[in-house]
């Protein structure tokens, strides 16, 4: 079954927002197999963010995303990736629709709350990023079968 990585950002972080965004994946029901608070530097930044590494706003990415320790996520679901990327909403929080976790709680294109990966390949490469083998559990959950068809998984309790 699929995972993907979701990051709470520090703006996340200092509205205490850290719990209205886990409930909402959990509500959903994604399970939870990892999760940690940690403080990002510059150099996972320049990382995870390569892409961005020569754009001008990118000095300023790095002081928002090292400005307070995040909760790194990894969480498993159907179609997880596509799933949590349509519950995070568009980039900059003022166009994110309403129900979506930044069309709900933030405004900017820069403190807009959360990351999630955007693809199974790059789901994969951003979990290794922040998680090693040890801090991801697959443990049984019985709530796959209240969650989940037979025909939509394959149910291992
Ligand atoms: S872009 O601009 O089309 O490449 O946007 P995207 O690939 O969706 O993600 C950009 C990430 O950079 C963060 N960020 C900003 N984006 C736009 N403008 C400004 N000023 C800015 N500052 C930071 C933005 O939050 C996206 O981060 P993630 O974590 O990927 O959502």
């Amino acid at each position: 079954m699929e995972q993907t990585l979701i990051l709470i950002k520090p703006s996340a972080v200092i509205r205490c927002l850290i719990g209205d965004v886990i409930s909402r994946i959990q509500h959903k029901g994604l399970i939870i197999t990892g999760m940690k608070m940690m403080q990002l530097d510059e150099k996972i930044c320049r990382e995870h963010y390569a892409h961005l590494v020569d754009r001008p706003f990118f000095p300023d990415l790095v002081r928002s995303m090292t400005r307070t320790p995040i909760i790194a996520m990894v969480v498993k679901g159907l179609e997880a990736v596509r799933v949590v990327r349509d519950m995070t909403g568009a980039t900059k929080g003022r166009n994110a629709a309403p129900g979506t976790l930044r069309g709900d709680f933030c405004m900017s294109g820069q403190e807009n709350i959360v990351h999630a990966s955007d693809s199974v390949e790059n789901a994969e490469i951003e979990i290794a990023r922040f998680f090693s083998q040890g801090e991801i559990f697959d443990y049984t959950n019985d709530s796959f079968k209240y969650l989940y068809a037979p025909d939509e998984v394959v149910f291992n309790l």
